[in-house]
Parts: structure tokens; C-alpha cells; sequence
């Protein structure tokens, strides 16, 4: 055969390999369930988050000031079991310890969040600097890079400083965008020389609904139909704001990056050959991701948004829409403000139309006009909401992509939670979840969307908003019950650690072995733990019990002992 011959074979043989490879990534093809062995791109950063409020415990010392989280956790009936932040892992106390950890599983990066009232107790620049606060972060930030661990820092995790709360309504109030601004410009003026990740607010859109409009976050308002429109509204021209002081002020001396974290769920056609159910299924992404990705990278609201809250607040017979408008100047203002995107994903809904008649009461969800629904099958381990649907993450992901002009991505937050009372440290559905989540990611990478980052939720079990203590999404378990809040990994470390060092799944066979290697070392832990109870009453025993009765020994024999004398004299 004539070399030019085998030569074309050869090339067309390439075609169809590639061709049948590229099928194979089709992320719209309903292709759910194969796995894809590869390894992620050189320099790709792995990492696990975590949050002030729900770690840092301290909530009252050295100089802080009181959050809306705090004030919100104190009143009795609004967390599960009355749980609250005060002490939760006692992070605040433990920052060696817990980069201790971070360092065994060798984490490129760790993302953590700021308290606002930790540096500024009244919200205000102006009033007062808690300079032990900034040591605090100071030292945090210091000891990370000591041990090449990347700082993603996010400015607001929710815990707004109660004053500005009580004095001005908060999120309500447009004053914040000031506020905000100057609390971030003291945190680039102070930590900016090291920190070069910035991610100005968290999960906006719960902040926004949770906290204005069901009223199950702090501060525990209920303004339905307006309230989560108007804070979201303050939040997005505060996120702008604070990303044009960076470009003005600092981002030719520190050279770093600043973005926003966006959560959201992915939402499928509950029918994909009905037009109703792929609309339903848009707006459903659009009124959650959208709501704040649109104005960010395309300069407004989604139309979707502005037609559906628009005609019924129309039906509603108000003379403007429920929804606020950014004017010509805010928009330009506001486009482009992403260096990054921060992405927070955990679980996926079926979509279908569902109509709100008008008159049953003005709501954010009612203004969606659709219904969600979940497959019974998925498997939910922890929390009621989240289901593991990992193919899911991979649209999601390819949706980023092609609304958004192809940011770059890191995902900020992704994991599975367990109840409160399994002390199994065995969790083999979070390492399940993991594997499948992270290869979905992998699919999409290929697919070329531009991630540069993993970070899983979360270091420790923590405090888990208002499910209090109930629901544990730690790679290592808390012991909460003991006042020294001990550490415990779970089989999941030694599952993460190896797909970190492999920088993916290497092949079928090694991958296969990790899972039977991570249940392994897990047994110890768990006897460790059990044993933890024991460790607890020996600990009572020598603080309380021993020093207890030997006091009353003492007196006892004084007394004694003045029987004794007065009886010889
Ligand atoms: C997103 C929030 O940002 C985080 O604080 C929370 O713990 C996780 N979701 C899990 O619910």
C-alpha cells in the first residue's frame, strides 16, 4: 500500500477517534453516567472554604462588635435547637492547628471570610479600627502563605455589623455601598500586599431571599416580593463599587483579582421536548445565577426577570415594577466589575411551568411561575435540599461559559453534608459525591470552560446557618459537645488528598483502590472518637472533681484541726 494511503487512513482514523471523542463530551447529549479518567491542567488549584461566622467562634472577644448573626442566633426559636455561633470550631483560637490540617492534605489554597464587626465594630471606618482583629487576619494570612497555602479571601460572608442593621435597615438601605466600600479599601490597604484573591460578596442571592424575603437568615425579614429585589439591587452597585476601587486604587501596586462567589443550582426540563418546561427551566437559572451574573458581565437584569416581575407587578396594579432599574450610567458602571467568577454549586432541580395567578400574594417565588421538583431516586445523605446530582455541575458550568463570554471560573464552593448524629467517620457518600462532582467538572474542562479552581465546602463541620449544628459538611468532623471543639477527619481527607496529588483520576484501576484505602485509615479515627466521651469526663474529672475535693479536704482538716487545738487548750 502506497505510503500517502496509509497515511489518509491513518488521518481519518484520527477524525472518527476524535469525533466519537468529542461526542463523548456533548454535555447536552443526556449522557449522565460515564466516568472520564484524565487529570486536570497543570497549576490547577485545589483548596476548602470556610466562613467567619460559622467557624471562627469569639464572637465577643477581643474588641468585636456584634454581627447580625449574632443578634440573630441569640433570639431564641430561629436556629435548630437554639444553636448559635458563639464558640462553634473555636477557629479564632486554632489557626495553627487548622493550617496543620491543611497542610496534610495539601491544599494549594484556603478560602476564608473576613469579619466585618471583628475589625470594624460599628460598620464604620470613620468610628473605629479593632486593630486585634486585624492581627488576628494578619496572622491567619501570614501563617498560610508560611506554608504556601493561597488566601481566597471573602469580604462579606453575611455577617453584616448589627449597628448599621439597626441604624440604617441594612441591606435596605443604599447608604451600605459606602459602608461596604470602606471596609473593603481598609482590608486591600491592610492585608492587599498578600492577599491577591478578593471575592466581595458570598452567595448573594441568600442573602437576598433568605434574608428579605423567607426570613430564615438573619436579619430575618420578611418583605416578600421587594425586599430581596431591593437588597440584591444594593448588593450588586456595592460589589461594582468596591471593584472600581481596586482598579483605581490598588491593582497596579498589589496586582491581584476581584470577583464575586455566585451559588446556584442547576435546573433541568422536567419534559426536554416541551418548550413550557425548557422556558421554566431558564428562568429558574436566570432569577438564581442570573439575577446578579447578568448585570456583572452583561451590564442588566435579565430580560426574562425584568418581563415576568414587570408584568405582574403590572397585574398587581403598582405603577413600576417590584424590580428596582439600574439608569444608563449604573450599567456601564456595573459591566465588566469580574475578574473572576467565584462559583458555589451543590445540587440540581427538575423544572416545570407552574402559573402564579396574581392576588395570592407578591413573592419572589411566585414571580418565577414554575415548580421544582427532584427525582426520588437521587441520593440525599444530609441536608432535605441537597440531592447528588453531579451531571448537573457540568451544565451548569457549560451555561457560565456561554452567557457569560467564558470567565474565568473557580468554584468556590461544592460538597454533601451528613446529619448531626452520624459519628461515622466513614463517609463514603461524601467521597462518592466527591468523585463524581469533581469528574464533572474534569468533562467540562474539556468542554472548554475555564476553571482554574476547586474548593470544597468545607474544611470543618461548622455552623450550618439556621440548621444550627445539624447538618455537618466537614471534611473533618467537630466534636462539638467538647469545649475543645476536637478535630477528626473523616475517610473523605484521604480520598481528596489522593485525587490532589494525582491532579485528578489517574486511571480505573488506582482510582478504584482509594476509596478501600481512605475506609481503611478511617477505622482508627473512628475509635479515636469514641473514645472521645471518655476524654471528656477524665478532662471533668481532673478540672472539676479532683480540685473540688481537694479543697474540701483542706477545709475539712482546718476544721479538724481547730477542734484538736481548742480541745488541748
Ligand atoms: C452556601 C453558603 O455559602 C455556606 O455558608 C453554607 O454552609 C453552604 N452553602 C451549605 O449550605
Amino acid at each position: 500500500m502506497p505510503r500517502r494511503c496509509i497515511l489518509r487512513m491513518c488521518h481519518v482514523l484520527a477524525l472518527v477517534l476524535c469525533v466519537s471523542a468529542t461526542e463523548d463530551f456533548d454535555w447536552t447529549k443526556n449522557e449522565r453516567t460515564s466516568f472520564y479518567y484524565g487529570t486536570f491542567p497543570t497549576g490547577f488549584s485545589w483548596g476548602a472554604g470556610s466562613s467567619a461566622y460559622q467557624t471562627e467562634g469569639a464572637w465577643n472577644v477581643d474588641g468585636k462588635g456584634m454581627s447580625i448573626w449574632d443578634a440573630f442566633a441569640h433570639k431564641k426559636g430561629t436556629i435548630s435547637s437554639n444553636d448559635s455561633g458563639d464558640s462553634s470550631c473555636e477557629g479564632y483560637y486554632k489557626v495553627k492547628d487548622d493550617i496543620n490540617l491543611m497542610k496534610d492534605i495539601k491544599l494549594n489554597h484556603y478560602r476564608f471570610s473576613i469579619s466585618w464587626p471583628r475589625i470594624l465594630p460599628s460598620g464604620l471606618k470613620s468610628e473605629h479600627i479593632n486593630e486585634k482583629g486585624i492581627k488576628y487576619y494578619d496572622d491567619l494570612i501570614n501563617m498560610l502563605l508560611e506554608n504556601k497555602i493561597t488566601p481566597i479571601v471573602t469580604l462579606y460572608h453575611w455577617d453584616l455589623p448589627q449597628v448599621l442593621q439597626e441604624k440604617y435597615g441594612g441591606w435596605q438601605n443604599v447608604s451600605m455601598v459606602n459602608y461596604f466600600n470602606d471596609f473593603a479599601n481598609l482590608c486591600f490597604e491592610r492585608f492587599g500586599n498578600r492577599v491577591k484573591y478578593w471575592i466581595t460578596f458570598n452567595n448573594p442571592w441568600s442573602i437576598a431571599v433568605e434574608g428579605f424575603e423567607t426570613g430564615e437568615h438573619a436579619p430575618g425579614l420578611k418583605l416578600k416580593g421587594t425586599g430581596s429585589y431591593k437588597a440584591a439591587h444594593h448588593i450588586i452597585k456595592a460589589h461594582a463599587k468596591v471593584w472600581h476601587t481596586y482598579d483605581i486604587q490598588w491593582r497596579s501596586k498589589q496586582k491581584g483579582l476581584v470577583g464575586i462567589s455566585l451559588t446556584a443550582d442547576w435546573g433541568e426540563p422536567v419534559d426536554l421536548t416541551n418548550q413550557r418546561d425548557i422556558e421554566a427551566a431558564e428562568r429558574y437559572i436566570q432569577f438564581y445565577m442570573g439575577w446578579f451574573a447578568t448585570p456583572i458581565f452583561n451590564g442588566d437584569y435579565p430580560q426574562v426577570m425584568k418581563d415576568y416581575i414587570g408584568r405582574k407587578s403590572g397585574q398587581q396594579g403598582l405603577g413600576a415594577s417590584r424590580l428596582p432599574v439600574f439608569s444608563p450610567q449604573e450599567k456601564s458602571y456595573i459591566k465588566g466589575t469580574c475578574d473572576f467568577l467565584g462559583l458555589g454549586h451543590f445540587t440540581t432541580r427538575y423544572v416545570t411551568q407552574k402559573n402564579y395567578p396574581s392576588g395570592l400574594g407578591d413573592s419572589y417565588f411566585a414571580d418565577r411561575d414554575l415548580a421544582e421538583l427532584v427525582d426520588p431516586k437521587w441520593p440525599d445523605p444530609g441536608s432535605e435540599w441537597l440531592y447528588s446530582v453531579p451531571w448537573g455541575f457540568r451544565r451548569l458550568l457549560n451555561f457560565v461559559k456561554t452567557q457569560y463570554g467564558n470567565p474565568m471560573i473557580y468554584v468556590t464552593e461544592n460538597g454533601v453534608s451528613e446529619k448531626m448524629l452520624c459519628t461515622d467517620l466513614c463517609d463514603d457518600w461524601r467521597m462518592q459525591y466527591l468523585k463524581d462532582y469533581i469528574d464533572e467538572m474534569l468533562k467540562a474542562i474539556k468542554d472548554g470552560v475555564n476553571v482554574k479552581g476547586y474548593t470544597t465546602w468545607s474544611l470543618l463541620d461548622n455552623f450550618e446557618w439556621d440548621e444550627g449544628f445539624s447538618e455537618r459538611f466537614g471534611l473533618y468532623y467537630v466534636d462539638f459537645r467538647n469545649k475543645n471543639k476536637p478535630r477528626y477527619p473523616k475517610a473523605s481527607v484521604q480520598f481528596y488528598k489522593r485525587i490532589i496529588s494525582s491532579n485528578g483520576f489517574p486511571n480505573q484501576r488506582e482510582v478504584e483502590s482509594w476509596k478501600r484505602k481512605a475506609v481503611e485509615t478511617c477505622s482508627s479515627s473512628n475509635q479515636l472518637l469514641a473514645a472521645d466521651p471518655l476524654i471528656g469526663h477524665m478532662e471533668m474529672v481532673t478540672e472539676i472533681v479532683v480540685p473540688t475535693v481537694c479543697t474540701l479536704c483542706i477545709l475539712l482538716s482546718a476544721v479538724f484541726l481547730m477542734f484538736l487545738l481548742r480541745g488541748r487548750l
